[in-house]
């Protein structure tokens, strides 16, 4: 790859930026200032620094973010709403997105990639990936909605995967779903005439927020990373 793209790939600033600091004799390739821009390093073997500070290759990124609300899920702005990539800007270079979508007035856990294909794979109903929700209604909660959830319910002309439903008092619950159709929860409960007054994802796979503040994210952990692959070679339903 070439010097100023593994650079620009890495965060260091934009094209221009990048050329900018070369020339200035600030990056060092295996010890020895470099000054060509266009020299071809091995991002995996050659030893890079800026300065002092080594810079260490990154195919991808995974980010988890705590989504406020007024936030959309997307890469771009919705109308008035600014979106989550705005919360990490820091991560613009790298292109990441949102895997799947919580509405503008849905908060918590968000994972945010540049991995398209384990993205889109962590969001397949077939590797059945669990999400929780933590949800407030507008009515005192009924048991037999256990059952109804259970059974699955019809969204879209077709059934809903089983989903769990825990009461945890008269108009909270929380919500284990292992796929995610529009607004799914939402329309779920507004079958049996609730309204969801809140709702706030707690867990996406085994990963929860603990200790982010709302709008703040940490980067995932590699043992992290290397899990959420682990989960997507494993297929739990069927055989397909
Ligand atoms: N289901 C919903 O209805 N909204 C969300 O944001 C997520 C799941």
């Amino acid at each position: 790859m070439r010097l100023d793209r593994f650079l620009v790939s890495s965060g260091l600033g934009s094209r221009k930026e990048v050329k900018k600091i070369i020339k200035d004799k600030k990056i060092f390739v295996n010890e020895q200032i470099c000054l060509d821009s266009s020299l071809n390093i091995d991002e995996y073997k050659d030893k890079i620094k800026h300065l002092n500070d080594e810079i260490v290759y990154h195919k991808f990124y995974y980010l988890l973010l705590n989504k406020p609300e007024g936030y959309v899920s997307s890469t771009k702005k919705e109308g008035k709403y600014l979106p989550v990539t705005e919360l990490v800007k820091e991560y613009e270079f790298a292109n990441v997105f949102p895997v799947g979508r919580l509405d503008v007035d849905s908060t918590g856990v968000l994972l945010m990639t540049n991995n398209g294909t384990l993205a889109h794979q962590l969001l397949s109903p077939k590797y059945h990936v669990d999400k929780i929700y933590e949800v407030e209604v507008d009515f005192p909660l009924k048991d037999e909605l256990i059952k109804e959830f259970e059974k699955g319910i019809i969204i879209d002309n077709e059934l809903t995967l089983p989903a769990k439903l825990e009461i945890i008092s008269p108009y909270k619950a929380l919500v284990t779903l292992h796929e995610g159709k529009f607004h799914q929860v939402k329309r779920m409960f507004l079958k049996f005439s609730y309204k969801v007054i809140s709702l706030n994802r707690i867990q996406f796979a085994f990963l929860t927020l603990n200790g982010i503040k709302k709008g703040e994210y940490r980067m995932l952990a590699n043992e992290e990373i290397l899990k959420l692959e682990e989960l997507t070679q494993h297929k739990t339903l069927d055989n397909n």
